[in-house]
């Protein structure tokens, strides 16, 4: 297909993702997010936004030096601080681009901004400029675009093209915007601002009314061909368009639109995953193309028409997407190349010393439950991913229970691995969670909040690993722990201790953060 049929996939999970309430990422697993970003082959990158903190300023910089294949874009806001700060933490990248962007509504220059039409523009044009000098890829945005003045829109985007801007973005960032209008106004763009040939246009919707996928769809077929998108939606309050929607439609329905897009399809479904691992953001069962439920088939007409041909109720193919149809589940005489090989056809590759690991957690698990199966195996893994993204200061060691018709009790031992010593300590609470929680927090000895606490089982069946998500509030800063075990209890201990981990890791750090914020943003 011809290039300029192809649409761009700029993914800002790590930017307007990580911006979902307790979402926040640690470096490391930005990291993890950015290289599985890559092997999807997102044309763009948003790592984060720089100036935000010295924690953000960091990723990014480390993104731009290890990541390849993908442009590494920084976000700013239309001043040269910003600007710098983001230019210097994409120094590194092999391929850079700097986001820069204003309110262009009237709401946004009257309350927020406190500027005149012309004041915005004049900023705008300038700081472009300045952007310019420090990588030829410079995006623009006018934030609010969808409730800003079409007249002024058109003026400021011919501006800022004229200035150096390659890419100009029309976010709507409140999901205000209805298809039919967003498709209007893009096409009003491409007759109205003389110099648009000279740039990208791209689209930034958000899913306030839940229509965000079908908004960036109608911008593309008005002339957009870039699509600004998170994995599995996430993003600012309800979140922003999603990718692996975009990406399935355009491929499901390419006759239809024309426009492709470059993404590696089987890789959606481990990077959906890894995804909703790290940020403890659960996948709605029923969610497009990533949801548990979006390929299972209940009813038995359905059944039997699918047996028949697959066309009858099926229009994507789950492979498509790097969903595995079901195999026979492994046991515990499965040995170790068994286990190696059935991973490697989920996705995962891994080294010598990870195997002998996850080998370990397998014979475990085997023992247990008897039939390992697939959801099982990708836990384990899960794990693995993890240990390796989260510095270990506590690690539990010893966990009791006891709980029934009288108060509930729990003992646990925990080792610090700081100090290496081993800590115990016995609690009451309301339920044995409670009493778990209680007894760790005495251990850990730094105040906490517990805001979260799910359970969902992996699999089906009475010996079902529990798969416990947990949010614990420090100082207004959220942390998340993940952990699953055929023992609730001790998936629940675990999970907490994930979190406690994360919330330790960044009271060591915060020294070095503090000292270099200049402005909260
Ligand atoms: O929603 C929005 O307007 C944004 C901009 C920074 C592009 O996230
Ligand atoms: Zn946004």
């Amino acid at each position: 297909m011809k290039s300029e049929n192809k649409v761009l996939i700029f993914d800002t999970t790590l930017r307007d993702g990580e911006q979902s309430p307790g979402a926040s990422l640690n470096q490391a697993e930005k990291l993890q997010i950015a290289h599985s970003l890559a092997r999807l082959g997102v044309d763009i990158i948003e790592a984060g936004f720089p100036y935000s903190s010295q924690g953000d300023f960091e990723a990014v910089k480390q993104i731009a030096q290890e990541v390849k294949g993908s442009i590494i874009c920084g976000l700013a806001r239309a001043n040269k601080a910003d600007i710098e700060k983001a230019a210097q933490s994409l120094e590194p990248a092999e391929k850079k681009r700097i986001h820069t962007f204003i309110g262009t509504s009237d709401i946004h220059l009257e309350h927020k901004l406190k500027l005149t039409k012309k004041q915005c523009l004049e900023k705008a044009v300038e700081m472009v400029k300045f952007a310019k000098s420090f990588t030829e890829d410079i995006e623009f945005s006018p934030e609010d675009a969808g409730r800003s003045n079409p007249q002024f829109l058109f003026e400021i985007l011919q501006a800022v093209i004229e200035a150096g801007a390659t890419t100009v973005n029309i976010p709507d960032t409140v999901g205000y915007i209805t298809p039919f209008e967003f498709g209007s106004l893009i096409k009003s763009i491409k007759q109205n601002v003389p110099n648009i040939n000279s740039a990208i246009i791209s689209v930034h919707c958000h899913n306030d009314l839940g229509l965000a996928t079908a908004n960036s769809l109608a911008a593309l077929s008005h002339g957009a061909r870039q699509v600004e998108c998170t994995i599995n939606g996430l993003g600012e309050r309800a979140g922003n368009c999603a990718l692996e929607e975009i990406v399935m439609i355009l491929k499901t329905r390419e006759k239809h639109f024309g426009l492709y897009s470059q993404i590696n399809t089987v890789e959606i479904a481990r990077t959906s995953h890894l995804v909703s691992n790290l940020t403890g953001f659960a996948v709605q069962k029923n969610k497009a193309i990533v949801g548990a439920n979006a390929f299972a088939h209940e009813s038995g007409i359905h059944q039997d028409g699918v047996l028949k041909n697959k066309s009858t109720y099926e229009i994507i193919d789950p492979e498509q997407v790097g969903f595995k149809t079901n195999r026979l589940p492994l046991g515990p005489r499965s040995g170790k190349h068994a286990l190696k090989s059935r991973l490697a056809e989920l996705g995962y590759q891994l080294e010598t010393q990870e195997l002998d690991s996850a080998y370990i957690k397998f014979k475990e698990l085997a023992d247990k439950k008897k039939q390992v199966s697939d959801k099982d195996l990708i836990s384990i893994v899960d794990e693995k991913q993890r240990e390796s993204v989260t510095e270990t200061f506590f690690a539990l060691e010893r966990l009791q229970v006891a709980c029934g018709s009288g108060l509930p009790t729990a003992s646990v031992e925990l080792k610090d691995l700081k100090t290496n010593t081993s800590l115990k300590t016995s609690a009451l609470g309301t339920g044995p969670v409670d009493a778990v929680y209680q007894a760790i927090k005495e251990l850990v000895n730094i105040p906490n909040e517990l805001i979260e606490f799910s359970v969902q089982s992996i699999t089906e069946g009475i010996d079902a690993q529990g798969e416990v998500t947990i949010r614990i509030k420090h100082q207004n800063k959220i942390y998340n722990g993940h952990a699953a075990n055929t023992d609730i209890l001790v998936a629940s201990a675990k999970a907490y201790l994930n979190a406690v981990n994360k919330l330790c890791a960044h009271l060591e750090r915060i020294p070095v953060i503090q000292g270099q914020i200049v402005e909260e943003v």
